[in-house]
């Protein structure tokens, strides 16, 4: 057998990206219709800045075999559309009960994490914080701050991510929003229609 090189990669804080990463990609405001509440709000942003970065993934994957890990750097930039916070499009992993280690490294950000029957947990995510992301639970991160939100994770290399279980879902059940005084508040949204009973089934939940 040849065994794989142990490798080293370095999280550049400031740049908000992992210096040796094997790939990139970059979100920015026209990849993220629909995510938001207020469209009104959203199709100002998108006429004014269509191509203004929202967040950016730099990742490290040494391969996609179960066993293996997958390490990354998100960068975010702070800002809302409407009252909500910039936010990750979220999802769960496609093999579902996946787990993930989040782990905060400048900035001010909230995980927003959901249960398929629809409980809701929001988490701080700051610089030394570490979030368990369980198995089975949707999760987002949002940047509730008004500097850039930079976040390590590692997860397991074979998890995949499911986009369409929020978009299946109207949503997820709760917003992160501005509470009017610079803060955060959760608001439920109005869109959110709940799994059904196959839906949730279907995630192989035992
Ligand atoms: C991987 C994971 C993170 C996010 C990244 C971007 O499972 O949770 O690497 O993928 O922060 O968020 P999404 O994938 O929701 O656009
Ligand atoms: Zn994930």
């Amino acid at each position: 057998m040849k065994f794989m090189e142990p490798v080293t990669c370095s999280v550049d804080v400031p740049g908000g990206e992992l210096r040796g990463a094997s790939g990139r990609y970059r979100k920015a405001i026209r990849d993220l219709a629909g995510l938001y509440e207020d469209a009104d709000a959203f199709e100002r942003a998108f006429g004014e800045y269509r191509e203004k970065p929202v967040y950016e993934v730099t990742a490290f994957q040494p391969s996609s075999a179960a066993g293996d890990v997958i390490t990354g750097v998100t960068r975010m930039s702070p800002g809302t559309i409407g009252d909500e916070y910039f936010m990750t499009r979220g999802h769960i992993h496609a093999i579902a009960d996946r787990s993930e280690i989040y782990y905060g490294e400048a900035g001010d950000g909230v995980m927003l994490l959901e249960s398929p029957t629809g409980e809701t947990r929001a988490l701080p995510l700051r610089p030394r914080d570490v979030v368990y992301v369980p198995p089975y639970w949707i999760h987002r991160t949002v940047n509730v701050g008004t500097t850039e939100l930079v976040f390590l994770f590692v997860y397991p290399a074979d998890a995949g991510q499911d986009y369409g279980i929020i978009e299946r879902s109207g949503g997820m059940r709760s917003r992160v929003v501005d509470d009017g005084s610079g803060g955060w508040t959760l608001r439920a949204n109005a869109s959110y229609v709940a799994r059904t009973p196959a839906q949730i089934v279907a995630l192989g939940i035992p």
